[in-house]
C-alpha cells in the first residue's frame, strides 16, 4: 500500500465526471488499498478516486460503522433532510453548512465486481453523499449555503 497525493481545489480533475470501472483487477485493488492508507493517514471521512488523480467511479468510506469500498455507486432511494457542518481533504482548512438527506440507499460493487447493497443514516449518509458527488465533479462547496475558514 501506498500513501497517494490528494488533489487540491483549483485542478481540474476534481471537475471532471468520472468513468465506471469496467474491469475488477489488481489495478483497482491497488488503488482502494491506497486510498484506504490516505484516508486514514488523512484522518477523513472519506475519498473518491478523483482526489488522488484516478478518473474512475470508485469510492471509500471511512465512518463508525465501519469501512466501505464502493465501486460504480448509486443512489437508489433518498429520504428526510440533515443540515450539518462538512469538510474536504481536497478543500483545506474550510468547512461547510450543507443540506443533505437523512438516509440513502446505496447500489454497487465491491473490488471483486460483487454486486452489494447498503442503507446509510445521519453522517454515513452524509459521508456516502460528498464522496458520490466528487465522481461527478461537484464539491460540498457547491452546495454549502455557508463556508468558513476552519
Ligand atoms: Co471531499
Amino acid at each position: 500500500m501506498a500513501i497517494r497525493n490528494v488533489v487540491q481545489v483549483g485542478d481540474d480533475v476534481l471537475r471532471k465526471k468520472c468513468f465506471e470501472v469496467t474491469v475488477f483487477d489488481e489495478k483497482l485493488a491497488t488503488l482502494l488499498d491506497d486510498m484506504k492508507e490516505t484516508v486514514r493517514k488523512e484522518e477523513g471521512a472519506g475519498l473518491a478516486a478523483p482526489q488522488v488523480g484516478i478518473l474512475r467511479r470508485a469510492v471509500v468510506i471511512d465512518v463508525e460503522e465501519g469501512f466501505f469500498e464502493l465501486v460504480n455507486p448509486v443512489i437508489v432511494e433518498s429520504k428526510g433532510e440533515q443540515k450539518g457542518w462538512e469538510g474536504c481533504l481536497s478543500v483545506r482548512g474550510k468547512r461547510g453548512i450543507v443540506v443533505r438527506p437523512q438516509t440513502v440507499k446505496v447500489e454497487y460493487f465491491d473490488r471483486t465486481g460483487k454486486k452489494k447493497k447498503l442503507t446509510a443514516r445521519g453522517f454515513f449518509a452524509r459521508a456516502v453523499c460528498h464522496e458520490l458527488d466528487h465522481l461527478d465533479g461537484v464539491l460540498y462547496t457547491d452546495r454549502a449555503e455557508k463556508v468558513v475558514k476552519d
